[in-house]
């Protein structure tokens, strides 16, 4: 049977052949589809991009239906459970798991970018005491581009990997300098003799001890949730860094639109506004007239449902799991239960059940989060730090596609025809 698609155009009784090739058409092909030789052709309508491919990618795999995630191949299941983040941030950039050489090389070169530019500190110290640490990272890793000006020259492989190097690496020191701004402490200055993740919380937390020594529990619990969001294919956010790096911007500032995408409440956003939404439900007997008001539409349960997956997401069956392990440090965080009995009651509900919402990354991170004393703002930057490592491997693998065109999306118009202009006193 020929791989291709039969179209009959009712408008005129022609008949087209659209090639198929890995289960879709070229949505250029329409074009040809046309009422007459002057006509623009045929395009397709869809806003939300819900079933448009926009690249082809051989990063991750997701199979939303039954529940699959796969970086590289590899289950998230297994990297979750046996790997660390920088070795997942090597797979996601090269396509595979690091040697040993190759990831002793790798852990040094980001952990000899961690540090900030001191102009880049003052930057941030300019930022007020409440600024939200989201709009301090997004301005501040855009801000990055004016410290790299060699991050423009794109046709260079090592320079794109330089680039790389330095944004894996000082998210983090970005992400704690917004924290302890906040507090109006000190900025610590990486150690880089410490883990990626515990340099980490020895920027966020180290107060006048001498040396800071991460709890090794929490530190790996860190380290799972980095694993669980480092990359999750062409979501919202990576769409945008994409779509801005498809201009040749550079990817301090393709990040930045980036991390502008995943802000919003209903992408990265969601784990700060889960916690806000269990705090607002208070108790386990409050649940069921909160599942009533959102069923009313009201407003959406946060951190439930998925454009993509329509099975449990694998990553908050690991986070669930994760949530308790640290809760043997930390104690138990109260909310877990209102999450719990939420999930139990959703998951009985046909309302849920019909429209296939399950819970997704974002419901049970945030209790990790807060047991592990982070501020709910910072939520989406803890989010932001690992999908830096996702958006560099996507924007990497959009340059060297020979595919990559300037993304320039299509319109249909629906504004006023040709009119004359009325001049003011006349309107
Ligand atoms: N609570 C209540 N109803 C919901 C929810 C929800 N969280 N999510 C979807 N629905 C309903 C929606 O009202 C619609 O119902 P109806 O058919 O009666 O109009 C139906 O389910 C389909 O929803 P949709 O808006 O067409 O779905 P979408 O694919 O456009 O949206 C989503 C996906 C994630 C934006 C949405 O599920 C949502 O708003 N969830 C809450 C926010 C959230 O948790 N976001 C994190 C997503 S996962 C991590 C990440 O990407 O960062």
């Amino acid at each position: 049977m020929p791989d291709t698609l039969t179209v009959i155009d009712n408008r005129t009784t022609k008949q087209y052949e659209l090639e198929i090739s890995s289960g879709s058409i070229r949505a250029s092909d329409l074009r040809q589809i046309k009422l007459s030789e002057d006509d623009f052709g045929l395009m397709s309508y869809d806003p939300a991009f819900s079933n448009t491919a926009s690249c082809t990618s051989a990063i991750t795999y997701l199979d939303g239906e039954k529940g699959i995630l796969r970086y590289r191949g590899y289950p998230i299941e297994q990297l979750a459970e046996r790997s660390t983040f920088l070795e997942v941030a090597y797979l996601l950039l090269y396509g595979e798991l690091p040697t040993k050489v190759q990831l002793t090389s790798w852990t040094h070169n980001i952990m000899h970018h961690t540090m900030l530019h001191e102009n880049a500190k003052k930057f941030m110290e300019g930022f007020h005491y409440d600024a939200h640490p989201m709009g301090m990272f997004v301005s501040t890793i855009g801000a990055l581009s004016t410290f790299y000006r060699d991050a423009k020259n794109l046709q260079d492989r090592e320079t794109r990997m330089l680039q790389a190097f330095r944004l894996i690496a000082k998210t983090p020191t970005v992400a704690s300098y917004a924290y302890r701004n906040s507090l109006g402490l000190p900025y610590v200055y990486p150690d880089n003799t410490l883990s990626y993740i515990g340099n980490f919380l020895n920027m966020m937390y180290r107060m006048a001890e001498p040396k800071y020594q991460p709890d090794p529990i929490l530190e790996r619990a860190l380290d799972v949730l980095f694993i669980l969001h480092a990359d999750h294919e062409q979501n919202c956010s990576t769409n945008a860094m994409r779509n801005i790096g498809s201009s040749n911007a550079d990817p301090y500032v393709s990040c930045a639109g980036a991390a502008a995408a995943l802000y919003g409440p209903l992408h990265g956003g969601a784990n700060e506004s889960v916690l806000r939404m269990l705090n607002e439900i208070e108790s386990i007997n409050k649940v069921p007239d909160y599942v009533k008001r959102v069923k009313k539409g009201e407003m959406r349960l946060m951190g439930f449902g998925h454009r993509v997956y329509k099975n449990y997401d694998p990553r908050a069956k690991i986070i669930k799991e994760t949530a308790h392990q640290v809760f043997e440090t930390t104690g138990k965080n109260p909310l877990i239960d209102i999450a719990l009995e939420l999930e139990r009651i959703a998951l009985e509900d046909d309302y849920f059940v019909d429209r296939k919402l399950y819970p997704n990354v974002d419901f049970y991170s945030g209790i990790i989060y807060e047991a592990m004393e982070f501020p709910t703002d910072i939520f989406t930057v803890l989010f932001a730090i690992p999908r830096t490592a996702g958006w560099i491997a996507q924007w990497l693998e959009m340059i060297e596609d020979e595919d990559t065109r300037i993304a320039r999306p299509r319109q249909i118009y629906t504004g006023a025809e040709e009119r004359d202009f009325v001049p003011l006193e006349e309107r």
